[in-house]
């Protein structure tokens, strides 16, 4: 029976069975093994069409085309937001499970708290708990599942959201115009474009060696800006997992990852990051993930094919058909999975 907070389970000395991983898919790298590989790009002067924007565009370009994640620092989201967000998100993880579990999300409902699984009907769990909330289009936002503790959280939550927003958009026109294309072509390809913060907590863990705080997968959007902490625990490979490093926590930084529409519409030049999270027994960790997902009735297709290429795509499909696959593929592959292991 899956638990309704991890917090009790966090004190135990062993991990309870729903959480152990298969030993293929458990930790093979350490959560504070950090490695500099991921670019870390400065912002500042981005917008100076006749200064820095050129050599800034080339390196996020390049940190696309090499791995589909890079750190942005000197972002423009002010300082005192990000800290504000932090201390607030841990605040609600640290409310006592009557008050997390009023914004229960199981059964479906669009937004709230939960102990997470990867994929839903999926046995093994992650070992993290969620509170997540939709924000964008506007019209989406329904605040009786965002929660209203901590205090001032709220107005902290919505103008985070909106500075996002506005970076993920800025990140956009780089790939676009990268792209040949117009600066807009990638939102506009979005239709209105969603997003949707899912904050995520991962208490101590009594053995961190044989769980996941979050199964390695691709991220289905268009790009994801993700806050962490200085533990450290996010993990990438690009030799399809055969080995992993993990990501340098950068204070202040934004961890952007493009996601598989990102790729789509890129006809395969910009990767899709292929990402895990590991956890630890020293110390919780906190990280932030903001989505940037296109509208599900939103065209995936490559925007551009380039002389020599074939598409990536048969033939274009709404993004809701794309996310409907690549659950149904995820899901097939778990249930093979246990076949095998039954027989
Ligand atoms: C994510 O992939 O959404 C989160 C990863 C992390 O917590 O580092
Ligand atoms: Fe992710």
């Amino acid at each position: 029976m899956a638990p309704t907070t991890l917090t009790a389970l966090a004190g135990e000395k062993t991990l309870q069975s729903s959480f152990v991983r298969d030993e293929d898919e458990r930790p093979k790298v350490a959560y504070n093994q950090f490695s500099n590989e991921i670019p870390i790009i400065s912002l500042a002067g981005i917008d100076e069409i006749h200064g820095r924007r050129a050599e800034i565009c080339k390196k996020i370009v390049e940190a696309c085309e090499d791995w589909g994640v890079f750190q942005v620092v000197d972002h423009g989201v002010d300082t005192n937001l990000v800290s504000d967000m932090t201390r607030l998100a841990r605040e609600f993880f640290a409310l006592p499970p009557e008050e997390k579990l009023r914004f229960d999300m199981s059964g479906g409902k669009k937004g709230g708290f939960i102990v997470s699984s990867h994929l839903q009907g999926e046995a093994v769990q992650d070992w993290r708990e969620i509170v997540t909330y939709f924000s964008y289009p506007l019209r989406t936002r329904d605040y009786s599942r965002w929660p209203d503790k901590p205090e001032g959280w709220r107005a902290v939550t919505e103008q985070y959201s909106e500075k996002l927003m506005g970076l993920a958009c800025k990140l956009l026109e780089v790939l676009s115009e990268a792209m040949g294309l117009e600066k807009e072509a990638l939102t506009k390809a979005c239709v209105d474009m969603d997003q949707k913060v899912v904050v995520n907590y991962y208490p101590k863990c009594p053995q961190p060696d044989l769980t996941l705080g979050l199964k390695r997968h691709t991220d289905p959007g268009t790009i994801t800006l993700l806050l962490q902490d200085q533990v450290g625990g996010l993990q990438a490979t690009r030799d399809g997992g055969k080995s992993w490093i993990t990501v340098q926590p950068v204070e202040g930084a934004f961890v952007v990852n493009l996601g598989d529409h990102g790729h789509y519409l890129s006809n395969g030049r910009f990767k899709n990051a292929d990402h895990q999270a590991v956890v630890n027994s020293n110390s919780s960790r906190l990280s932030i993930a903001t989505f940037q997902n296109p509208a599900p009735e939103a065209t995936v297709y490559p925007l551009k094919i380039r002389e020599g290429e074939k598409s990536v795509l048969e033939e274009p499909i709404t993004f809701a058909e794309m996310y409907r696959r690549k659950m149904s593929k995820d899901l097939e592959l778990a249930r093979l999975k246990k076949l095998a292991k039954e027989q």
